[in-house]
């Protein structure tokens, strides 16, 4: 053996081909790297994210639709990353990605679903093509790279989904946002039943819901159709808001990157987290309010049920 093999069991064990129980190799502590995959890697937080896994020393299979765009990290990074070409519509695509991983790497770990945009409209003006456009990306996306990778990690009986949603997809409301927002709240409703699903297979599930961050989702990713005069004191407002103050967000992806980095060697890992001081803030505001709101139908709400026997 190698004195690098020597002192790395997780290399030993590749050199001698072993292939046993992921779950089995990561208990007796053997596998010391994590195999990563992550969508919309080009800007933003899934580039951030492919940075922080490799600079801490995990393998990455690093998608994009332009997967050009990573080229640097390929030079700086060499095995340690690969890079596959991915628009999350196509679930043939995912399926190879996640191919990639077993090829490559022998395994997967960690699936980051984080590829996703918005255009900016309100409902009655958003035309159905667009609509559907990001109900596909940020919802159906995350429905093909988790089902695509699903059987290996059902397999491996071990690894972590960490999806992407928005402080939008657990309190909602934002004018302009509704095809998003409905994106989003699917890909908390998926995600919740996917976590329950899967916990008894040794699989764990990770929503994240960022508040304001400075990457381009604001910005030169974000469409906002022309808004009528009725709808400006609501999505024209909002617009305006966000094109004034999107370069000062408070988020930032490189720390959010470290964060999501380190979940993933939790046992336990958050089902949700909020990312950014105004998504705790919305978040609390949302819940108190949800609350206080139930509780005071809570006499109507009961009278909805057959009388109890008596
Ligand atoms: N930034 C925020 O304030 C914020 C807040 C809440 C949630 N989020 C969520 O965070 C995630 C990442 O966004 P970001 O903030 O990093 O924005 P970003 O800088 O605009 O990056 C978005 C990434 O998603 C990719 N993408 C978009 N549609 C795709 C598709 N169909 N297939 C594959 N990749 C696709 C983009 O690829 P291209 O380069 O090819 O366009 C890009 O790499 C998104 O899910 C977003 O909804 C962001």
């Amino acid at each position: 053996m190698s004195l690098a093999a020597d002192q790395n069991p997780g290399l030993w064990l590749f050199m001698r081909g072993y292939r046993g129980n992921r779950q089995a190799r990561w208990q007796e502590g053997m596998v010391m790297t994590k195999t990563w995959l992550i969508t919309g890697s080009s800007r933003g937080f899934g580039r951030e994210l492919v940075k922080a896994v490799l600079a801490s020393g995990d393998q990455a299979v690093a998608t994009a639709r332009r997967p050009e765009r990573l080229d640097d990290l390929v030079r700086q990074y060499g095995n340690l990353v690969r890079t596959a070409p991915l628009d999350v519509t196509d679930p043939v695509a995912a399926a190879a990605a996640v191919q990639l991983a077993i090829t490559e790497f022998g395994g997967l770990d960690v699936v980051v679903n984080n590829a996703g945009y918005a255009v900016s409209a309100p409902i009655e003006a958003m035309t159905l093509e667009d609509f559907r456009a990001q109900i596909e990306a940020n919802l159906f996306g995350v429905v093909n790279v988790t089902k695509a990778a699903l059987p290996v990690l059902h397999k491996q009986r071990s690894g972590h989904f960490i999806q992407f949603s928005s402080i939008g997809g657990r309190v909602g409301g934002t004018p302009g946002m509704g095809a998003y927002q409905t994106a989003k709240f699917g890909v908390e409703g998926f995600s919740e039943v996917l976590r329950n699903e899967v916990k008894p297979l040794g699989i764990k599930v990770t929503i994240i819901e960022p508040g304001a961050f400075r990457t381009d989702w604001g910005g030169s990713s974000m469409t906002a159709v022309p808004v009528s005069a009725d709808y400006d004191q609501t999505v024209g407002e909002m617009n305006r808001y966000r094109e004034s103050t999107v370069n000062t967000w408070p988020g930032d992806p490189a720390r959010a990157a470290k964060i999501i980095t380190d979940l993933a060697g939790l046992d336990e890992p958050p089902a949700r987290l909020l990312l950014g001081a105004g998504a705790v803030e919305s978040a609390r505001e949302a819940s108190e309010a949800r609350a206080a709101e139930a509780e005071m139908w809570a006499d109507v709400s009961r009278s909805a049920d057959f009388p109890a026997r008596q």
